[in-house]
């Protein structure tokens, strides 16, 4: 069962960072979200745009616990007040903060949602985290970022695969695309892509 039929006022979004590993076309290409914890790109207006959604209305931001080991002592925790929920199967591993809650199970984000008064959710990866959500429910909308290299000179590593065998046909089968702009900065071309829920 849905839960998010019981769970109507809390709208999940999805937000997936995608990089074309080869340089060369926009499709049919290998595309990666990144293997290690490490950031391949840096996109300075992609970074605002992020802090941007997720702050106004203030948000919860799921996310996996392999990814918030890696950004942790990055995100700005102090001024923007987010709420950082953290999916892991140990829990009780970790101590919660203000700001900060470890949860075992997808579901809980809609409790800890309404007890926060928020009423968006983004769900930023990694991609267990992903799978558990999109295996769950169908996220109300996708924010999907396709980065491609405007410099081919550019090395772009670490291609865990991500959009091209597991995003992608989520998208087909299910989704609307509803804004595309086209973006530039240094030696990234990429797009921003909203999806929503067909
Ligand atoms: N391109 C992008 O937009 C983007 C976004 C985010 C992350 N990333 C990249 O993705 C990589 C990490 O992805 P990942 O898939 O390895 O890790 P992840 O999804 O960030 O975290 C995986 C962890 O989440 C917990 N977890 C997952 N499913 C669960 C479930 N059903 N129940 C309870 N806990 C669950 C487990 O934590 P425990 O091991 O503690 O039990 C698991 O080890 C990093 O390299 C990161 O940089 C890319």
């Amino acid at each position: 069962m849905d839960p998010r039929i019981y769970n109507v006022d809390i709208n999940i979004i999805a937000c997936v960072h995608s990089f074309n590993c080869l340089s060369g076309g926009e499709e049919g290409e290998e595309w990666g979200i990144g293997g290690s914890g490490e950031m391949v790109w840096h996109i300075k207006a992609d970074l605002t745009r992020f802090k941007t959604l997720t702050t106004a209305p203030r948000s919860v931001v799921c996310v996996g616990r392999v990814t918030w080991d890696g950004i942790k002592d990055r995100v700005d925790r102090k001024g923007d007040k987010r709420f950082w929920v953290v999916l892991t199967r140990t829990p009780s591993a970790y101590s919660n903060e203000e700001d900060v809650e470890y949860i075992s199970s997808f579901n809980d984000v809609y409790d800890i949602s309404r007890r926060e008064g928020v009423g968006v959710v983004w769900v930023i990866g990694g991609r267990k985290v992903w799978k558990e959500c999109f295996s769950l429910i169908t996220p109300d909308k996708v924010f999907l970022t396709k980065i491609m290299r405007s410099d081919p000179t550019l090395e772009i590593h670490s291609k865990t695969d991500c959009y091209a065998t597991f995003m992608k046909d989520i998208l087909d089968r299910s989704y609307d695309l509803h804004f595309v702009e086209d973006m530039y900065e240094g030696a990234f071309y990429y797009k921003n892509l909203v999806y929503y829920s067909s």
